[in-house]
């Protein structure tokens, strides 16, 4: 039990009726009706009063003497998937999947991928068991920002980068595509690594839409979600989001669902900084957010 405070002046630890609905003891209401009731003791007192703040992890709640066990914290993996793995908890067919590549403790929290990469996709790939905030992350109402590396066959023009950039057609589907950023990153022999980030996730889109103006995809990796890079973390490899990822995170789909709300703006930034070289392929400006993590 705490009339602590923090730093800020705010009461520290949380809501003694918060805790007890979140552990799934009971409603908020009920709960209320409960400690008004005396059957709630906080580290051995009877607690009545209702804005009493406890601290879940270390003060013993019970409720008529039955133990409350805290709210497990909800886990927040960044994931660099490998090619070659299905995005799936499970697959019947016996391929190897993500989770496989989690540590134990980490699956034993039922964690579940956040949206779906390829099988040969590569890249940043989250996984939590928090539903909320992966339905946002992959709801089309919020419209995440999402950028990948793709080396493409061939030399795509800045005609055939436009195109793409503005929204195009792909075969089957009525919906034009949402408009993109697209951008030239390096030469590779005779394909291209080109930048594109999208806001909407329809089935193997970056693939197909290089498909379809002659430049298939040799390679994709996702670099970016969000306000997440996948920075140096070495492919099959994972790492928990820190608090304030998580935060950044949070924000970018308030934010995101703010901005869907209002009337569309056209991204001017699209192209206007990509750069011709001296030997007349157009190179991405310097304005170019770093991610960390060069196509090879
Ligand atoms: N677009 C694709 O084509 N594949 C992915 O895995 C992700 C985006």
């Amino acid at each position: 039990m705490s009339s602590r405070h923090d730093e800020g002046g705010t009461p520290a630890g949380e809501r003694l009726q918060k805790v007890l609905a979140h552990a799934g003891v009971a409603s908020r209401r009920h709960a209320e009706e409960l400690i008004s009731a005396g059957a709630v003791t906080v580290n051995g007192t009877v607690v009545r009063e209702l804005g009493t703040r406890v601290d879940p992890r270390h003060d013993e709640v019970r409720v008529r003497g039955a133990l409350v066990r805290p709210a497990a914290a909800s886990l927040y993996i960044l994931l660099n998937k490998p090619a070659g793995v299905v995005t799936t908890a499970h697959d019947p067919q016996g391929r190897r999947t993500v989770l496989e590549l989690l540590p134990r403790e980490w699956r034993d929290q039922r964690v579940y991928p956040v949206g779906r990469l390829d099988r040969d996709t590569e890249g940043l790939l989250l996984l939590t068991d928090d539903g909320e905030l992966a339905l946002r992350l992959t709801h089309p109402r919020y419209g995440l920002g999402k950028e990948y590396a793709a080396l493409v066959a061939g030399r795509p023009t800045a005609a055939t980068l436009r195109d793409l950039a503005r929204g195009m057609a792909l075969p089957g589907e009525e919906r034009p595509t949402a408009p993109a950023r697209v951008w030239l990153e390096q030469t590779a022999g005779d394909a291209t690594w080109v930048g594109i980030e999208l806001h909407e996730g329809r089935n193997r889109q970056v693939r197909r839409m290089f498909e379809a103006v002659g430049h298939p995809v040799l390679r994709l990796r996702r670099v970016r979600v969000g306000p997440l890079a996948l920075g140096a973390l070495p492919p099959g490899e994972s790492r928990l989001l820190t608090p304030a990822e998580v935060d950044r995170l949070r924000r970018a789909v308030s934010d995101a669902a703010a901005q869907s709300a209002a009337p569309a703006a056209p991204d001017s930034r699209r192209y206007d900084d990509v750069k011709h070289d001296s030997a007349g392929q157009r190179r991405a400006g310097k304005r170019r957010p770093a991610h960390g993590d060069q196509p090879t």
